[in-house]
């Protein structure tokens, strides 16, 4: 596959991806809530984007010592080639560069079985849930990654690595 490319997500992302947000990603972050996220100073937002073409994007809010991961979707038709592990790598290591953080919490849809898997792969743990969370009907599972249990494999990388001004890391493979 081409080189993902991952950046910060830019207003110029958003004005890229607005005519295809709903019906190549799944429908559940709007443009104005993309929007909103890009002026809150407690959030960051990556795109992972093939040849200039964003397949993917995801987010986190920094809480005190947690980092709460908010959305993560790789376009419908660029799944399973390992995009949302790339970019899942990038906000973990965004996650490890910021000081005072002990852990890295999300919540999923208990009948979300690719997204569980995901992150089971990176770590996380199931550690609670929140029942009937999602439209009142499908509980969350609560997944945490302890900072201490990251993957060996995404230890012992600088800093200067995770976030070099605009363009944070180009993967070949993981
Ligand atoms: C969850 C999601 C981001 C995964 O993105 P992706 O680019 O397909 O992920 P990857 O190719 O990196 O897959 C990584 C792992 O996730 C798991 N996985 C991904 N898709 C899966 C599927 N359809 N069924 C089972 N496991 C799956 C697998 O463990 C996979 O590893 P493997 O390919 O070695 O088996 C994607 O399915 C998506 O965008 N879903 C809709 C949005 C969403 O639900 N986001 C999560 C919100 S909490």
């Amino acid at each position: 596959m081409d080189n993902i490319t991952i950046s910060k997500m830019t207003i110029l992302d958003l004005e890229a991806i607005k005519e295809y947000l709903f019906s190549d990603f799944d429908d559940f972050w709007s443009i104005n809530t993309l929007k909103s996220e890009l002026q809150n100073p407690n959030s960051e937002y990556i795109v992972a984007k093939i040849n200039n073409n964003i397949v993917g994007f995801a987010g986190i809010w920094k809480a005190v010592d947690d980092v709460h991961i908010t959305n993560i979707v790789t376009a419908k038709k660029y799944r399973r080639q390992k995009i949302g592990s790339t970019l899942l790598s990038n906000l973990i290591k965004m996650a490890k560069a910021k000081e005072n953080i002990t852990s890295i919490t999300l919540e999923v849809n208990s009948t979300n079985i690719p997204a569980q898997n995901l992150y089971k792969k990176f770590g996380f743990k199931n550690v609670g849930i929140r029942k009937k969370y999602y439209n009142n009907k499908y509980d969350a599972i609560i997944m945490t990654l302890k900072m201490r249990d990251i993957p060996r494999s995404m230890r012992n990388t600088s800093n200067a690595e995770v976030c070099p001004s605009n363009l944070i890391k180009t993967y070949l493979e993981l």
